[in-house]
C-alpha cells in the first residue's frame, strides 16, 4: 500500500531552480515581488478553490496560497500535497488582509501566491506531528530522530550549540590559541570511566582505546612548544549514563604553557561571555570563587547552585545540647518564601534527611520554643523570617569516612537541594534565565576508595599539589589540596581542570602515593614520564563538557536534547540499531571469538 501511495504524485527535479528567498523571510515591504522559495510541507488547509500551505525550511514558515482561478493546473498539483511534501514555489508576493494577517510568525503580514509549483519528493505520514506541543514519547523521537530534527525546538538547539562552537573557536583563535587534533585509537586515559576498546587487526589479541579525554596529548603539545592549545573534541567513556552524561559527548579542552590558575580563568571567563554574548544572555565576569571546603561549609557539595541559598553551620550555638555528634556540623537549612511546611512536606524533608544517616529538625516552631536563644542566633545567621523553610539537620551516629566532616555536610548538602525542589515550582526558584557561574579551586588532592582500600586521584593523577602540601604527599595525603578547579553552572559541573606535574620526580611521588608501582606507572604512562625530561614547561587547563553547556544554555533538562544523534538512556542507538552483532568475518579477521553472554 505504501509504495501505490508513493508513485501517486509525478516527482519533479530541481534541476537549475534555485531560491531567491528562505521561508523566513518576506515582508510586507516585498509585496509585488516574484520569489522562488522551497521547503517541506508544513500545514495544509483545502478549502476547496484555494489550497494555502505553510511552506516551512530551517528559518521559518511562510504561508503560500493557491487559486484555482488563478493557475488550474498548479491547484490541482497542489491538491496532492500532504505534510512533509518537499516543494518548490514561484509566484508572487501579496499582502494579507488586516483580518488574516498571523502575528504568531515572522511572516505572517504576507502570503505567496503560487504560479509554479514543483514536488521534489513526497513523504510518508510522520510518525508524530512537527510542533511544539504534542508529548511524544522519547524512543519514538530517537527512533525517527532526522524527523524529530525538524522541530523548531530541536531546529533551535543544534544551532544554537553550532553557534556556540562557533564563538568558541573564534575567540580562542583571538587569544593565540590553536586549534590542533590528537588521536582517537590510542591509549586507556585515566579519567575513572571504563574504557571503549577497538581491536587491532594487525596485531591480533591487542587493543586500542578510545581516549576518555585528550589529557595526556595536550600535555605532550605543550612539551612540543604550542603554548596555547585548544580541541573542540569527541571523548569517549563507558560509564553508566544520566541525563547529563553520554558515552560520547564532546568536551573544550584547552592547555596552556606558563600558566597560574587565574590565567586558566581570564580564558575560559572571555570564552564564556562571548558564548553568553551570542546567545543573548551576557553574564557577569570575572565569575565568584570558593575553595572546595569553603563550598562544603556552605552548600554541602563541591558543585554549589547558588540559585538557591547557602546553609549555615550552627554546632557552635548548640554545643552540649545533643541534637548532634559532638564535633561534627549542625547544620542550618533556610529556603525563604516557602510560606508554613505542611506536615506532609516536613515528613518528607525529614525521611530525605533520615535516609541520608541524618537527624532532621524539621519543627522550627518547636525550635523557638525550646531553643529562644540559640534560634534567635540561627535566624541571625540564615536571615530566615517567619515565612521561610527553616530545618536544623546533624549526624546522631559515630563519624563516618576518612573526612567525617565531609560525609555530614554532603548529606545535609543534598538535604538543602531537595527542600530546594520542593519548593522550585511553587515560587519559581529555577525559573527564568538566571546563570550562576563560580570556580570552586583547591580540591582534595585524593580520595579515598573504601572499596579497594587505597587513594585514588580526586581529579588524575597528573594534577600539581600546592606548593606548601607537598611534603603531606607521603604523610598525611588527606590533607593535600590540589591546584584543580572546576567551573560550576547552576549546580552542575560544567568543567574541570588543573595545573598539571611538569617534574619527573615529583610525578613520581604522585604516583607512589596512588599505590602504583614504578613498573605500572610506566607501562600506563611510560611516554610521558619521558617527555617529562625533555624541558616539559610548567603547564594547565581545562576542559568544558560542551553538550552541559548548551543545555543550560537551551533551557534543557537532558544533554540527548542537544545532541543530534544520542544514545538512549540504555546506551543504544534506536535509528541505527546499534549496538549490533558484528558479521563472523568481521570477527574472524580480527580473530575473535565471542562466547554467549552469561545470564
Ligand atoms: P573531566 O573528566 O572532569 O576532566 O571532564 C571535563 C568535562 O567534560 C564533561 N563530561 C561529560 N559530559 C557528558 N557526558 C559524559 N560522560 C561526561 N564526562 C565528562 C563535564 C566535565 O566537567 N582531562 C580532564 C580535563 C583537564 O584536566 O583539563 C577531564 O576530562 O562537563
Amino acid at each position: 500500500m505504501e509504495s501505490t501511495e508513493q508513485q501517486r504524485t509525478p516527482l519533479d527535479f530541481l534541476g537549475e531552480l534555485r531560491r531567491t528567498h528562505s521561508c523566513g523571510q518576506l515582508r510586507a515591504a516585498d509585496a509585488g515581488q516574484r520569489v522562488l522559495v522551497m521547503g517541506w510541507v508544513h500545514r495544509r488547509r483545502d478549502l476547496g478553490g484555494v489550497v494555502f500551505i505553510h511552506l516551512r525550511d530551517r528559518d521559518g514558515v511562510t504561508q503560500i496560497v493557491f487559486h484555482e482561478d488563478v493557475a488550474a493546473d498548479v491547484h490541482a498539483k497542489a491538491e496532492t500535497l500532504r505534510p512533509e511534501y518537499v516543494m518548490g514555489v514561484e509566484g508572487v508576493v501579496a499582502k494579507r488582509s488586516p483580518e488574516t494577517i498571523n502575528a504568531t510568525i515572522a511572516t505572517g503580514e504576507v502570503e505567496v501566491v503560487a504560479e509554479k509549483v514543483w514536488i521534489f519528493n513526497e513523504s510518508r505520514v510522520p510518525p508524530f506531528p512537527l510542533d511544539e506541543f504534542t508529548e511524544i514519547a522519547e524512543d519514538t523521537r530517537l527512533k525517527y530522530r532526522y524527523v524529530d530534527l525538524r522541530r523548531p525546538q530541536m531546529q533551535r538547539n543544534i544551532i544554537l550549540r553550532s553557534r556556540v562552537a562557533f564563538a568558541v573557536r573564534e575567540y580562542l583563535y583571538s587569544q593565540g590559541f590553536h586549534e590542533i587534533e590528537t588521536p582517537f585509537m590510542t591509549k586507556s586515559t585515566p579519567e575513572g570511566a571504563r574504557d571503549f576498546l577497538v581491536p587491532s587487526r594487525m596485531s591480533p589479541g591487542m587493543f586500542y582505546a578510545l581516549p576518555q579525554s585528550p589529557q595526556i596529548f595536550k600535555q605532550l603539545l605543550m612539551v612540543s612548544g604550542f603554548e596555547k592549545y585548544f580541541q573542540i573534541v569527541r571523548c569517549f567513556r563507558d560509564e553508566d549514563l544520566r541525563a547529563d552524561r553520554q558515552y560520547e559527548f564532546t568536551q573544550i579542552d584547552m592547555e596552556m604553557s606558563f600558566p597560574q590558575p587565574e590565567r586558566v580563568f581570564e580564558a575560559v571567563e572571555g570564552m564564556l561571555s562571548r558564548v553568553f554574548e551570542t546567545a543573548g544572555s551576557p553574564i557577569p565576569t570575572p565569575f565568584p570563587r570558593l575553595t572546595y571546603a569553603q563550598a562544603m561549609r556552605s552548600y554541602g557539595s563541591d558543585k554549589p547552585d547558588l540559585r538557591i541559598p547557602a546553609f549555615h553551620c550552627v554546632e557552635d550555638l548548640f554545643t552540649g545540647a545533643g541534637l548532634a555528634t559532638d564535633g561534627l556540623p549542625l547544620v542550618a537549612i533556610h529556603i525563604p518564601n516557602t510560606g508554613a511546611p505542611s506536615r506532609k512536606e516536613r515528613d518528607e524533608l525529614k525521611a530525605y534527611g533520615q535516609e541520608r544517616g541524618l537527624r532532621v529538625f524539621d519543627d522550627a516552631k518547636r525550635l523557638d520554643r525550646d531553643y529562644p536563644e540559640q534560634m534567635s542566633k540561627v535566624r541571625e545567621r540564615t536571615g530566615a523570617g517567619e515565612n521561610d523553610l527553616l530545618l536544623l539537620a546533624g549526624w546522631p551516629g559515630e563519624p563516618q569516612g576518612h573526612r567525617p566532616e565531609e560525609t555530614v555536610l554532603q548529606a545535609c548538602g543534598n538535604l538543602r537541594l531537595e527542600a530546594a525542589r520542593k519548593y522550585a515550582d511553587k515560587h519559581k526558584l529555577f525559573e527564568g534565565k538566571s546563570f550562576q557561574w563560580l570556580w570552586v579551586v583547591d580540591f582534595p588532592m585524593f580520595e579515598w576508595d573504601e572499596e579497594e582500600k587505597r587513594w585514588n586521584a580526586a581529579h588524575h593523577p597528573f594534577t600539581s599539589v600546592h606548593d606548601e602540601d607537598l611534603d603531606a604527599l607521603v604523610n598525611n595525603p588527606a590533607r593535600c589540596r590540589a591546584k584543580s578547579y572546576d567551573v560550576v553552572l547552576n549546580g552542575t559541573e560544567i568543567g574541570s581542570g588543573s595545573i598539571r606535574i611538569h617534574r619527573r620526580d615529583i610525578q613520581a611521588k604522585v604516583f607512589s602515593a596512588l599505590g602504583l608501582s614504578d613498573e605500572e606507572a610506566r607501562m600506563k604512562f611510560g611516554f610521558l614520564l619521558d617527555a617529562l625530561e625533555y624541558g616539559a614547561p610548567p603547564h594547565g587547563g581545562i576542559a568544558l563538557g560542551l553538550d552541559r553547556l548548551v543545555m543550560i544554555l537551551a533551557g534543557e533538562k537532558s544533554i540527548r536534547e542537544v545532541i543530534p544523534f544520542p544514545k538512549t538512556a540504555r546506551g543504544t542507538d534506536l535509528m541505527c540499531d546499534a549496538p549490533s552483532p558484528p558479521s563472523p568475518k568481521a570477527l574472524r579477521d580480527l580473530g575473535i571469538q565471542v562466547k554467549p553472554a552469561s545470564k
